[in-house]
């Protein structure tokens, strides 16, 4: 009797125990076709609710909420349809093994035969036309437009703005590449793995008058450990004319931070994210930070004497100077530039004082389930995946956004289809040129106030560019009242953009 009595309180307590587990364990399970309008909770910023989503004020309603009259479609939000296309490009798009300058063999996906795939240069203003064909990438293919914002539909992400493209299927891109700058373009589609192995290039848009400065791509990537810049390993060397100045565009197409910094010379910062900064100053002795996902074009001065100048990056570097010519090293530089106080004020076009809707962006690790797993996992605003934010905006909003990391690593974090302003970083205000941003590093402990304008309808993630902190769940969502979702992830076309 006395040992019956006991093994039910055990049988109890364990229920007790783990009932709430096994409940916890349920909810955290992910279906296998949803709409991202349906994931989390809105988020409406201190601004007015949707009517749209009011109906659905609950977490996880995963088919989202029923379009309105009214509202327009994603997949309506295109580029100019009918006009004649200034530039056309076809991208073809492999699974193959290929081979570094320096013998390494990988096997990943190439865009045209090569990784990365071809430079796209183009005018401001023109229109460009993608015709992205899959040959052969088994798990299905995007482009998303790094940086570029691009009408909605065009901004290439499996299940949100399109179907991932199927083998022997294609797809075309079209818009006009409003913004000078650099960019790069990558699959959004299985992105921390299809980036990763080669499925990548980089769009350069230059003055429209196609006056350009003397420039070099320097895109860093990262092949099964062998760092390379625009695919070549090993110290990578341009010629350059004695005394003349080069634009380096550095784009860093790896999961993490890189540092850049010159040797034999002193540096400018022309840009940053495809946006010009105001009056840069010359530095030296200094190290800039490119944030993954994130560009920085740096610009150089050949020296007269016939020397070359050595610009680190990262593991790698790249000399730039008369064929021949011997270029010094330097040790890396332990100070960053601080681009809150670079360069000098100007308009920044509105009044981030004055906005209409203020959200918080705070990353953390908690225990829990993600989709089944347990682990201590990526959280925002103390939730996991997928009870995470849809913040809510409409059109014409000033928006401000409060990124605070207490993570303990660090994020590059991405909104789609907007570029933001840096208002402060851990509580210091901006002093120097308007400082804009589409890939902003928020390293470990650091808070960021950012703001910008929601002028592009559409539905848009907003997520880390440690494309595999993005598969593990980082990923939040910014919707635009009186738009809805078509497409979902998972489902026939198997869509999977992280
Ligand atoms: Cu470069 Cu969501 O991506
Ligand atoms: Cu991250």
């Amino acid at each position: 009797m006395k040992r019956r009595n006991r093994t039910v309180i055990g049988i109890v307590a364990a229920v007790a125990l783990l009932a709430p587990l096994a409940w916890l364990w349920a909810a955290s399970l992910v279906p296998d076709t949803y709409s991202v309008m349906g994931m989390g909770y809105p988020d409406y910023g201190g601004g007015p609710g949707d009517p749209g989503h009011d109906e659905h004020g609950e977490v996880n309603d995963w088919d989202g909420p029923p379009a309105q009259p009214g509202d327009v479609s994603v997949d309506d939000l295109t580029g100019p349809q009918d006009a004649e296309p200034d530039v056309a490009i076809t991208l073809t798009a492999r699974r193959e093994e290929f081979t570094l300058p320096t013998g390494e063999q990988v096997d990943g996906y190439t865009l045209n035969g090569t990784s990365p795939g071809p430079e796209i240069r183009v005018l401001q203003g023109q229109l460009v036309e993608v015709n992205l064909v899959n040959e052969s990438v088994p798990d299905g293919i995007t482009l998303h437009w790094h940086g570029v914002d691009v009408p909605n539909a065009e901004d290439g992400v499996a299940g949100v703005t399109q179907d991932a493209v199927a083998e022997g299927e294609s797809h075309v891109y079209r818009f006009v590449a409003e913004d000078m700058g650099t960019f790069w373009y990558h699959s959004h589609q299985v992105a921390h793995s299809q980036v990763r192995r080669g499925l990548f290039g980089t769009l350069v848009v230059v003055p429209p008058d196609g006056h350009e400065q003397r420039d070099v791509v320097a895109t860093v990537h990262t092949y099964d450990g062998v760092p390379t810049i625009g695919g070549r390993s090993g110290v990578v060397r341009e010629t350059a004319p004695a005394g003349e100045s080069v634009r380096v565009r550095v784009v860093n197409t790896d999961d993490g931070l890189h540092r850049a910094w010159v040797a034999g010379a002193g540096y400018r910062v022309l840009a940053v994210d495809g946006r010009e900064i105001n009056e840069p100053g010359p530095v030296d002795d200094v190290a800039v930070p490119v944030a993954a996902g994130g560009r920085v074009d740096l610009e150089v001065q050949i020296p007269d004497d016939g020397g070359a100048v050595r610009v680190h990056l990262g593991a790698t570097s790249l000399v730039l100077g008369p064929a021949a010519a011997e270029a010094p090293t330097a040790a890396e530089p332990e100070r960053s530039l601080d681009l809150l106080a670079y360069g000098s004020p100007s308009e920044v076009g509105f009044d981030p004082a004055r906005a209409d809707r203020s959200f918080e962006y705070r990353i953390s690790r908690l225990p829990g389930f993600l989709d089944g797993r347990p682990g201590i996992h990526w959280a925002i605003n103390g939730r996991l995946f997928p009870d995470l934010p849809m913040y809510v905006v409409a059109e014409g909003d000033v928006v401000r956004m409060r990124i605070e990391n207490s993570s303990g690593d660090g994020h590059p974090m991405h909104l789609h289809g907007h570029h933001a302003v840096v208002l402060s970083h851990d509580g210091v205000e901006a002093t120097g040129s308007p400082w804009w941003t589409d890939s902003l590093e928020v390293a470990a402990g650091e808070t960021y106030e950012i703001a910008f304008v929601a002028d592009n309808p559409g539905i848009w993630i907003d997520h880390c560019h440690n494309l595999q902190h993005a598969a593990d769940g980082m990923i939040g969502h910014l919707a635009y009242t009186g738009v809805s979702e078509p497409f979902r992830v998972g489902g026939d076309a198997e869509n999977e953009p992280e």
